[in-house]
This record gives structure tokens, C-alpha cells and sequence, in this order.
């Protein structure tokens, strides 16, 4: 671990044990966090995004269970240490906000009784002095009328309202990451930047590092300072954002950025991948993208490729740079 990085995912899997056999929804993912950095998990639907953050914090509900990995954050390894060292952590110096704000917020409390509660896990006491706190931040988030957002039900409060209420919520106890799961799927276009905007500012100004988790290429180019790319559970390219768009090495990734839509004539590209993404319960041997790889080569089906490191900030893994 070097001096910057905060966090680190050392080999993650996380697998759901079904009757039907076992779901490997995280087969392999490695990545580190720099402290101050925008980190994104990009991948298409269902290729274990989710699942590895939740795991993360070891949030993760029967069946699934973490079945190897490490993830270190200063000097605890959060997959291992005990319940009570890691309920300190959750919600505290690592917060959380999800897709979904309307059921992350419970419906019989006003929003100030549950930031209020949030703080007060995590130490302050004084209850003017929370409230202040909690008021400001939802100032903060650009909320007109704070005071009255505080006294409201969930119920009463518009989706991208209650979104960046939810983020003010898991700002309260300052933690040193946030780890945001696709935010803004639920909004519209314009609370989509607003709260693309806000969490850059937040990142900024507060030197926190943030963990953004999305399929939309898009917004990583908006707001990431670096990007994993994931595929079947498995990390496959990690690099500067910009290198990750302009210059991608895994033919994946390629696809990714050639089914963006192209800027400069407005227009959508009409590239998409042949084939589907792996089945979870069933993922192909050696490298999880060779049934849709053009470059496919006969290592590819059998043996999973190593992290190959192609400069100081890009690694890849795929055979063709093996
Ligand atoms: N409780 C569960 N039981 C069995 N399988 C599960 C469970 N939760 C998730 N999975 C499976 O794990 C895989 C990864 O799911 P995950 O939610 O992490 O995907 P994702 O990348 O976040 O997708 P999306 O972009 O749609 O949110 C999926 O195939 C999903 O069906
Ligand atoms: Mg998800």
C-alpha cells in the first residue's frame, strides 16, 4: 500500500450459494483507492458492480458470502476483522449511498430524525448542535428550505430531493470515502448533474475520495479520475480515465468506447457487442469475454489472464498483452 491509497481490494470473490449451484457474482477484483480521487466501477449490467461494493462492508446478505479477498483500510483488513471494528467504520469513515434512495430512507421518520439518528451512532450528542450540522449540509446539497426538508416524511420530498437529502445523510459523520452506487439511475437529466456536481465539489473541497459506481461511460469522462473496468466479476482494466477513453486495451473496453455516442456529429454510434454477458452460475473458463472476443485465442479459453501493467497508470488483463 502506497502513501496515497486509502483503500485496497486484494482478489474479492463473492459467491450467492443457490440450489441451483453458485452464483460467482464477484470472481476477482482487485483495485486501490487514492486518497482525494474519484474511483469509477464501470461494467454493463449485472457483472457484479453492486456486489462488490456491498462487500466492501461486508453488506452483503445470505446466500452470498465473501469466500476470498482482502480489503485493507488503515491497517484492518475488512473482511476479516470483527463485527464491532467494522460497524464503527460502516457509515463513519466509509459512507455509502445507494441507487435507490426512496428505501434506503424509512417512511415513518422525518428526514432530520434519521440524520440525526446517523450522527449520533457515530458520536455527536449535542442535539442542537447535530441539528445545525445536519441543516447546513443539506444547505450544502443545494436544498431550498432546509429547515423544512428537516421536518419532512420521506413521502413528502421529490426523488432527486430525497437523493440528495440521502447524500447528506452519508455525509454527516465526515467519512473519509464515499462509495456511491449508480446515484443518479432513478433521476432525471438535470438532478443527474446536479448531483454529479455536488459530489465533484464535495470530492474537491473536502478531500474525499469517492468510489462511484456506474455503467455510463459518460459519467465516468464527467467525474472520474481513474476507472476499473469489470467484467463477469472480474477486474480487466484499470487505468486514467483518459487513457480509458482514448487509448483502452482490452477489446472489451474497446467495445464500451465504441458503443458511446459520438459527440462530434451528435449522433448515437450504432457498434454494440456481439453476444451476451456471462451467466454468473456458469461463467466460461480462462478469460470471461472470450465467447464474445473477436481476438479471441486458444489460451483465452483456458487459461484466466494476469494483470499485465502496460504503463505507471493502466494495467490490463488480457492475453494479447501477456
Ligand atoms: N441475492 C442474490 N442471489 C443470487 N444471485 C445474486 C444475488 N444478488 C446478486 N446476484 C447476482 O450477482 C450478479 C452481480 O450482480 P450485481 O448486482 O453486482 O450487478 P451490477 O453490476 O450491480 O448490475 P446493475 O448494473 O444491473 O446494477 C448478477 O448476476 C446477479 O443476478
Ligand atoms: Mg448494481
Amino acid at each position: 500500500m502506497t502513501d496515497s491509497t486509502i483503500l485496497e481490494v486484494q482478489d474479492l470473490k463473492t459467491y450467492f450459494f443457490t440450489r441451483r449451484g453458485a452464483v460467482k457474482a464477484v470472481d476477482g477484483i482487485d483495485f486501490s483507492l487514492k486518497k482525494g480521487e474519484c474511483l469509477c466501477l464501470v461494467g454493463e449490467s449485472g457483472c457484479g458492480k453492486s456486489v462488490t461494493v456491498l462487500s466492501l462492508l461486508r453488506l452483503v446478505a445470505a446466500p452470498g458470502r465473501i469466500v476470498s479477498g482482502q480489503v485493507h483500510y488503515n491497517n484492518v483488513d475488512l473482511v476479516h476483522c470483527s463485527e464491532e471494528k467494522l460497524r464503527g467504520i460502516r457509515g463513519g469513515d466509509i459512507a455509502m449511498i445507494f441507487q435507490d434512495a426512496q428505501s434506503a430512507f424509512n417512511p415513518v421518520l422525518t428526514i432530520g430524525d434519521q440524520i440525526a439518528e446517523q450522527m449520533t451512532i457515530h458520536g455527536s450528542i449535542d442535539r442542537q448542535a447535530v441539528k445545525n450540522k445536519g441543516i447546513e449540509l443539506l444547505k450544502e446539497m443545494n436544498i431550498p428550505e432546509p429547515d423544512r426538508v428537516w421536518d419532512s416524511f420521506p413521502h413528502q420530498l421529490s426523488g432527486g430531493m430525497k437523493q440528495r437529502a440521502m447524500i447528506a445523510m452519508s455525509l454527516s459523520c465526515d467519512p473519509k470515502i464515499l462509495i456511491a452506487d449508480e446515484p443518479t439511475t432513478a433521476v432525471d437529466v438535470t438532478i443527474k448533474a446536479q448531483i454529479l456536481d455536488i459530489l465533484h465539489t464535495l470530492k474537491e473541497k473536502r478531500g474525499m475520495s469517492l468510489i462511484f459506481v456506474t455503467h455510463d461511460l459518460g459519467i465516468v469522462a464527467d467525474i472520474g479520475d481513474r476507472a476499473q473496468v469489470i467484467y463477469g466479476g472480474k477486474s480487466i482494466e484499470m487505468a486514467s480515465v483518459s487513457e480509458i477513453i482514448n487509448n483502452p486495451g482490452h477489446p472489451y473496453t474497446k467495445g464500451l468506447i465504441a458503443c458511446l455516442p459520438d459527440s462530434s456529429t451528435d449522433s448515437e454510434r450504432l457498434a454494440s457487442i456481439p453476444g451476451t454477458a456471462p451467466n454468473p452460475i456458469d461463467l466460461p473458463e480462462g478469460c470471461p469475454f472470450h465467447p464474445r472476443c473477436a481476438q479471441v485465442m486458444d489460451i483465452c479459453r483456458h487459461v484466466v489472464p494476469k494483470q499485465t501493467i502496460i504503463s505507471e497508470t493502466h494495467t490490463v488483463n488480457c492475453h494479447l498483452f501477456g
